[in-house]
């Protein structure tokens, strides 16, 4: 039994790792990818996803196609520091990438969850594109399992004290996402500054086969430090790991609010007493995960791979 997913992401060197493991894996049907801006802008985005998704030879099975360049209201920051200008620095794909299909984001987020009865949606970047969609389409909600979203914290932030860059880059687009009465999964910065990829598992990635060389070229450039010298925080490839293995977390339901102003813009606040939301919730919050299995876990991957 496969999973039926649709990544909407911001490649992004952790991005690029996710969209390797979800290619890769029988146990997900990968039915389209879509790029917002977020890492870089969004002609990068969707440049560098095409690049990964015909580095495994899927550019006939797998669409891309392009999404907002610019959240709803919030002014656009990159993070091309860490991702560098390209926002995949570290591996030449060469030129010959293919190209995104011509349906909008939204438009090929619509066509692909209408055409499903279930299927589950994977936003590594910022949520533009599904906030647009629920806007534009709010009858696609009841044809989408759950969102399995890599974003948000509710113990400290990476761009401010307080908030994590994927809501940070658009907030409001957060606030409506986790208003939307759809099954969320919130894999935040709790548990993706837990599961690190080590020193250790990076050199072993340098000699395992192609796939390994490409992963160990972006991340070896790849200039998140918020894992301290630990290791590589894999943010986005936690979003998979937890469809493979839900059993490798621990999680608690909890009401998420986001903060869409002011000096915490971009917080995701939980209601952790249930005091302020009558006892209801509106997430899954992953609150630890198993470091080391996921270490063992991302390597066994690679290992199969080409
Ligand atoms: O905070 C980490 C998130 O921001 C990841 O998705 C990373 O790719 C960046 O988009
Ligand atoms: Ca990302």
């Amino acid at each position: 039994m496969t999973t039926k997913i649709i990544m909407d992401t911001d490649p992004g060197i952790d991005d690029a790792a996710a969209l390797t493991m979800a290619i890769n894996n029988p146990a997900i049907d990968l039915k389209l990818v879509t790029a917002v801006a977020g890492n870089v802008t969004v002609d990068k985005t969707t440049a560098n996803a095409l690049k990964i998704v015909n580095f495994f030879g899927k550019g006939d099975q797998i669409p891309v196609a392009a999404g907002a360049a610019e959240p709803l209201i919030k002014p656009f920051e990159d993070a091309a520091r860490i991702h560098g200008e390209s926002g995949m620095e570290g591996y030449d794909f060469g030129d010959n990438y293919g190209h995104p299909i011509a349906k909008t984001a939204v438009q090929a987020l619509h066509d692909a969850i209408m055409a499903e009865d279930e299927v589950t949606l994977v936003p590594t970047g910022s949520y533009t594109n599904i906030a647009l969609l629920f806007k534009e389409y709010p009858e696609v909600k009841s044809h989408i399992k759950q969102i399995v979203a890599m974003g948000g914290s509710i113990s400290g932030g990476n761009m401010t004290s307080a908030a994590e860059f994927n809501v940070f880059t658009d907030p409001d687009a957060a606030r409506i996402m986790y208003e939307s009465g759809v099954p969320i999964v919130m894999v935040g910065l709790d548990v993706t500054l837990k599961a690190l990829l080590t020193d250790a598992s990076l050199k072993q990635l340098k000699d395992m086969n192609e796939t390994g060389q490409m992963l160990y070229g972006l991340i070896s450039h790849y200039n998140d430090v918020s894992g301290g010298d630990q290791g590589r925080p894999m943010h986005d490839v936690n979003t998979i790991f937890y469809l493979l293995h839900p059993e490798a977390f621990t999680t608690k339901d909890l009401w998420i609010d986001v903060q869409t102003d002011g000096p915490a813009i971009g917080a995701t606040i939980a209601d952790v007493r249930g005091a302020y939301h009558d006892g209801k919730t509106n997430a899954k919050v992953c609150v630890d995960i198993d470091a080391e299995f996921f270490n063992k876990w991302f390597l066994d991957q690679v290992a199969q791979m080409k």
